[in-house]
């Protein structure tokens, strides 16, 4: 079991557990740390038994500690689950179970599933139709494992919305949210589908659907790849993996924990002033933030690249200035120095992050979780899809909480929100060839030019920053407005301009921008809406979108810019998880 978690550890590496059923007892160790440690400490693969679960941790609900690592346990101590996801109600579920007096000794989202489950058992239904029911009641994204001392020869497992497999082997049987975990042991596997949960024993499986109650049969397939391969879900390259996770990353953003995100935008209704503080990719999630945050919510905010943050505004600020922090890592030393600063100038600090437990969330009076998991390519690309959209979500709130929104425009915004993860499937699934086609006519270039307007700019930034750090090409991005005061003047027949014009309120400027451009021969790349004829006609090269509100364009007209950078890097022979010079955690000044 410790060989099949070590291999998850790419996925999740602040705490690691392990539990086991021995003699008709459940046994439990767990901490925060590294698995070889851990093993070393507590004797992970000296725990006795023929069934067990285990865990390594990327926190999303609780720092990374002892009683937040997984699995977690019932009030009787016979249950033990690990779960990877996000659970939606399990606040809501905590107070009905707190009710009827159970007690919680962590801050997960997770340690509902035994406590409900246990609960169910006690009304006197067999394990397998508790679990089932138990599963009825979770809202989010789970693949999730759970044993129970009452039934030692049984494994439950359910998915929704995250990974599970199961590995067919002689004599015994596993689930795993990652096929790297069952390579060594088994090539026979069995994707479940979501909504899918398994009941397994040694000697073999039933599926059953959970809403219907009825069983299914899944084919075993046999699975010829490397582990190496399996770690990147098949793609030659984590960021590539990562591109495509973006559907269910984006997925889990819109499911933030209300209660901070409504703590959130209360503290940033406090404030005389704003400012999103961010470096790299979360600056320019910060810029798109301060869009939304304009039109939705009413309210200027500026927003400044970390490391210009104390030279900037250094002198301005006071106990009424709100600082939000945006930082993947939550770790980044020009961030932190930011807010060190305004910490002692009395400045109310707030957080949005993907990384429980870091540095940011220490210092924030309030923070929010983007919930993407682990980024392992150096290039940030599904953490700055789930900024933006957890940048919106904020937005909204304030907008609500200020009285700057009608009912059926929160409606409307509401709506355009959780449509973004599909249109997003939609642009992975179509816009890939013309992208790679694209990235042979750039390779050769010798720079690249990026224009947008509005929350396009943001976009713009972006696609200059991916492109640059993957590649190496220089690239320069402007909003498209500022191009005639200035960098014009580079452009000669053959240079390639891409920009991104969604179908806003400044496509007919962009249109103008557009002609300035071809008149003097640049090569122009347009990223606009699929169905826009008129700038198709236009552009040398076009990339057609699905459509989505204004304010969310860059999570879509992000992802084409994440390929072309990446096919960029693959074509001249670069590693794109790896970009030269480049730290994924940036902790020097
Ligand atoms: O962890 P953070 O979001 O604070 O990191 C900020 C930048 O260092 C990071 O976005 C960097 O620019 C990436 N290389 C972008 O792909």
């Amino acid at each position: 079991m410790v060989r099949s978690l070590r291999r998850l550890e790419y996925r999740g590496y602040d705490s690691a557990g392990v539990a086991t059923i021995h003699d008709g007892v459940l046994l439990v160790e767990k901490d925060a740390g590294r698995i070889d440690e851990l093993n070393r400490r507590l004797g992970f693969d000296k725990l006795l038994g023929d069934v067990g679960v285990a865990h390594t941790r990327w926190a999303t609900h609780g720092a990374p500690t002892k009683v937040n690592a997984h699995p977690h346990t019932d009030c009787s101590g016979k249950i033990a689950a690990v779960h990877n996801g996000v659970l939606e109600n399990f606040l809501q579920l905590k107070k009905e179970l707190t009710d009827l007096n159970h007690v919680f000794s962590s801050k997960t989202d997770t340690e509902v599933i035994p406590h409900l489950l246990e609960e169910f058992l006690k009304t006197g239904e067999n394990l397998e139709t508790a679990f089932v029911k138990m599963l009825r009641r979770l809202e989010g994204s789970y693949a999730l494992a759970v044993i129970s001392s009452t039934n030692p020869g049984t494994l439950l497992a359910a998915r929704k919305e995250a990974p599970l497999i199961i590995g067919v082997g002689m004599g015994f049987n596993m689930v795993a949210s990652d096929m790297t975990a069952l390579l060594d042991l088994t090539k026979e596997m069995v994707f479940l589908h979501d909504g899918d949960a398994a009941i397994l024993t040694k000697d073999g499986f039933r599926i059953i659907r959970v809403e219907s109650g009825q069983i299914v049969d899944r084919p075993v397939k046999h699975v010829e790849l490397s582990v190496e391969m399996a770690e990147k879900q098949g793609h030659p390259h984590f960021m590539l993996k990562e591109i495509f996770e973006q559907p269910q990353t984006l997925r889990d953003t819109l499911r933030l924990q209300r209660d901070y995100v409504d703590l959130l935008a209360e503290l940033l209704d406090k404030g005389r002033v704003i400012f999103l503080v961010g470096a790299g990719t979360s600056y320019n999630a910060c810029l798109a933030g301060s869009y939304q945050l304009s039109h939705m919510a009413r309210i200027s905010t500026y927003p400044v690249i970390a490391s210009e943050f104390i030279p900037n505004y250094g002198g301005s600020l006071g106990a009424d200035s709100v600082v939000l922090a945006v930082s993947q890592s939550g770790e980044t030393a020009d961030v932190l120095n930011a807010l060190e600063f305004a910490r002692m100038r009395a400045c109310t600090i707030l957080g949005l992050t993907n990384t429980v437990g870091s540095t940011l969330t220490r210092v924030s009076r309030a923070y929010v979780l983007q919930n993407s998991g682990p980024e392992i390519g150096v290039a940030a690309t599904k953490t700055f899809t789930s900024q933006v959209l957890a940048l919106a979500q904020i937005a909204l709130r304030l907008a609500r909480l200020r009285g700057k929104i009608a009912q059926f425009e929160m409606d409307e915004f509401k709506a355009e929100l959780a449509k973004v993860p599909r249109v997003v499937e939609e642009v992975l699934a179509r816009c890939g060839p013309d992208v790679q086609e694209l990235a042979q006519i750039l390779a050769p270039k010798n720079f690249l030019f990026m224009l947008g307007r509005g929350v396009s700019v943001s976009t713009a930034y972006e696609g200059r920053l991916k492109v640059m750090e993957l590649s190496y090409i220089p690239c320069i991005a402007y909003p498209a407005g500022e191009s005639k005061h200035g960098p014009i003047s580079v452009i000669e027949p053959g240079v390639p301009v891409l920009f991104v014009a969604p179908p806003d309120e400044y496509r007919k400027l962009n249109l103008g921008s557009i002609m300035e451009m071809k008149a003097r021969g640049a090569y122009v790349v347009v990223l606009g809406d699929a169905a826009d004829e008129e700038l198709k006609q236009l552009a040398d090269f076009y990339i057609g979108l699905p459509r989505v509100h204004p304010l969310l364009t860059p999570i879509p007209y992000a992802i084409p810019f994440q390929l072309l950078a990446y096919h960029l890097a693959v074509l001249k022979g670069l590693d794109p998880d790896k970009p030269r010079n480049l730290a994924k955690s940036v902790t020097v000044l």
